[in-house]
């Protein structure tokens, strides 16, 4: 391997940019060269590309988003538009990538893989954490942070007017960063799509808890089958009119800010790993972080969507809710 391409897709997530400097700066070590891609596939398609070094990575690490900026590649999609890619990366002298992202960024990855002669590894980077082979994906542990400090804070006003809330977070179709808010925010409970619970399990809660708690807080992820937070809140409102319910949806909020220390150190063991898989004639595989050891799986598995929702996590609020 001479020359490593190197970009981030899909979804931005906090730690990115450390997952880029360990890739660039252990590339260097071991005597690769390292081509930074902008905006993912679509920045291959079009050659947008430049040369990085040690230096086009420093003060990087401790910074949200990512440098290299990011995009979701209709193009890319097509044959054509992968063909144009391939094209690029040779008039770029590129022999390898590294691909830092989620789900769409490994299907993509994937299938070039396989229909080019290209080693592709990647980096598991998305608040989401949907990916299997890996215990946490970059980004997740800041994300989730941050919404146990918005919590809080809702926590707050919601105690001093004796209000529920429902407050919806990101996750596209997984409820991991809601499950484990909800642990850390002491919600009442948990709405996820993952789980059998639905907004009649929400009134049932409702209607045998405490009746004395002056705040309630409902974690909500988003595209879930009873609707949005407005549409749970309304819902609730007409079964328990006493109740003075309010609707915060979280956001985009969640995917910005200064990386954790988890993910900064999780991204710069994966990029470091990746740079040596590559080395080592790994491709088309994802490298993560099982039981705290590096693992690698395959592109084909990492995006299946079978990431079993641990059930204790969803008694232990209740548990503690009473
Ligand atoms: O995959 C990350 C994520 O933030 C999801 O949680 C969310 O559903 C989606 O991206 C939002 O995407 P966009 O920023 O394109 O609206």
């Amino acid at each position: 391997i001479k020359n490593i391409g190197l970009f981030t897709s899909g979804g931005d997530a906090p730690g990115m940019n450390a997952a880029i400097r360990a890739v660039v700066r252990s590339a260097i070590y071991y005597g690769i060269e390292v081509t930074g891609i902008r905006r993912g596939y679509e920045g291959m398609i079009k050659g947008d590309m430049f040369p990085m070094d040690r230096k086009s990575v420093s003060n990087i690490i401790q910074r949200g988003g990512t440098i290299l900026k990011t995009a979701r590649s209709e193009q890319f999609r097509t044959k054509e538009g992968r063909q144009l890619a391939y094209d690029q990366l040779k008039k770029n002298n590129i022999d390898a990538l590294v691909a830092i992202g989620g789900d769409g960024t490994f299907t993509g990855a994937r299938i070039f893989g396989e229909e080019f002669d290209i080693p592709v590894v990647g980096l598991p980077g998305t608040i989401d954490n949907d990916l299997c082979g890996t215990d946490f994906t970059i980004g997740y542990d800041t994300a989730i942070n941050t919404v146990i400090d918005a919590v809080d804070k809702i926590r707050d006003t919601a105690e001093s007017h004796d209000r529920l809330f429902i407050v919806e977070v990101m996750g596209r179709d997984s409820g991991l960063i809601a499950l484990r808010t909800g642990i850390a925010a002491g919600a009442e409970t948990i709405l996820i799509p993952e789980s059998k619970t639905d907004i009649n399990a929400v009134f049932e809660r409702l209607e045998k808890g405490r009746k004395d708690k002056s705040s309630k807080i409902i974690m909500l992820a988003e595209n879930g089958k009873d609707g949005d937070a407005f549409e749970v809140g309304r819902q609730i409102k007409e079964k328990f009119p006493n109740y003075d319910t309010r609707v915060s949806i979280l956001g985009h909020i969640q995917r910005g800010g200064r990386p954790s220390c988890m993910d900064r150190v999780l991204a710069s063991r994966v990029g470091v790993a990746a740079v040596e898989a590559l080395r080592n004639g790994h491709r088309n595989e994802m490298v993560g972080l099982i039981h705290n050891e590096i693992a690698f799986t395959s592109f084909e598995h990492a995006i299946k969507h079978n990431i079993d929702i641990n059930p204790d996590f969803l008694k232990i609020v209740e548990i503690l809710s009473i």
